[in-house]
């Protein structure tokens, strides 16, 4: 081990060249693993170490900090950190990072793409056509919902948030509601029109709600059976967000029951299980979490994560520290 270099540990297999850039100013050890470590074996890895280059899964709490006390950062590829105690990791001494902002835009896409998805009944109408089912062109095969002309409501809006309500008003002439803790600057709002509206309210005008806020314990469930009741029936609903956010039972019996028209789902509570009965229902588009899984975004996720392991470890700046 070079006595100059810190000695990280990379707890995913990443871009190899993203690794090399990272060996230039650090003694790493990484695994070859697409798989979460379990956190034992995290723990036994991370000895001796100063850095750790973590996704949003690795679970990074005060039993791991104490067990392994020379841990001084925590670089997350991801935006989500709610898989950090930033709280045991402040009182300790460790720095701590994630990566907003390179992924704002493909996970925009991605969220728009899954709620044209589901309000044009795309997997529906593919998996009809390779089941041997189309006999016929008919009037009401396979309708939908428009999004053109219609009311899209944002729950969460931050830049992702900003960025699907940019799609929805400037591209396909959506008018926007949102619900946010705080509202908007008017110079945010304007451009899109967009109006902030309290959650009920978001629940009953949209047409297409999108979910894209951070998960936190108070988030948890904050769309369940009752929120759910209060949507059109001819509404549908987007996650890109965090699983445990929806109650996926409770979004599962809804959907069953005609009570909401159509869901696309990206993330789940307990993933990478699914609930069987949203697994059971024709109308919803199911995805494994995959909104920002774009080949140049993945690696500009990853060279943020380098970017701040190396500056928290130089005695550098990171460029998006949580603490
Ligand atoms: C994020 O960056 O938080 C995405 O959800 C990937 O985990």
């Amino acid at each position: 081990m070079s006595p100059n270099k810190p000695a990280v540990f990379v707890a995913r297999r990443i871009f190899a060249d993203i690794v090399e850039r990272l060996r230039e100013h650090a003694e790493v050890e990484e695994t070859d693993s697409d798989e979460p470590l379990p956190p034992e074996a995290l723990v036994r890895r991370l000895q001796g170490k100063a850095g750790l280059f973590a996704t949003g899964t690795e679970r990074i709490d005060a039993a791991l900090l104490d067990a392994c006390p020379q841990l001084r950062a925590v670089c997350l590829m991801t935006v989500g950190y709610n898989n950090v105690d930033l709280a045991a990791c402040t009182a300790r001494g460790v720095r701590v990072s994630n990566a907003p902002d390179v992924l704002t835009e493909t996970t925009a896409d991605f969220g728009f793409a899954l709620m044209m998805a589901a309000a044009r009944r795309i997997s529906e109408s593919e998996r009809y056509l390779r089941e041997g089912q189309w006999k016929q062109w008919h009037v009401d095969l396979l309708v939908g919902a428009d999004l053109h002309g219609s009311t899209l409501g944002v729950l969460g809006m931050g830049r992702i948030g900003q960025a699907i309500a940019r799609r929805g008003a400037l591209g396909f002439g959506m008018s926007v509601l949102y619900h946010n803790r705080s509202r908007l600057a008017p110079e945010v709002e304007q451009p899109l029109g967009a109006c902030w509206v309290s959650k009920e309210d978001l629940l009953r005008r949209s047409d297409h709600l999108v979910i894209v806020l951070p998960y936190s314990p108070e988030a948890h469930h904050l769309i369940g059976a009752a929120e759910l009741a209060l949507m059109k029936p001819s509404a549908t609903l987007t996650n890109v967000a965090r699983g445990g956010i929806v109650d996926d039972a409770a979004l599962a019996e809804a959907l069953q029951a005609g009570r909401l028209a159509a869901a696309g789902l990206d993330v789940f509570e307990g993933e990478p299980a699914v609930h069987p009965g949203l697994l059971a229902c024709r109308n919803v588009v199911l995805t494994p979490h995959i909104a920002s899984a774009s080949i140049p975004t993945r690696r500009a996720m990853c060279d943020l994560a380098v970017d701040n392991l190396i500056a928290a470890l130089t005695g550098g700046t990171m460029k998006t520290a949580l603490n």
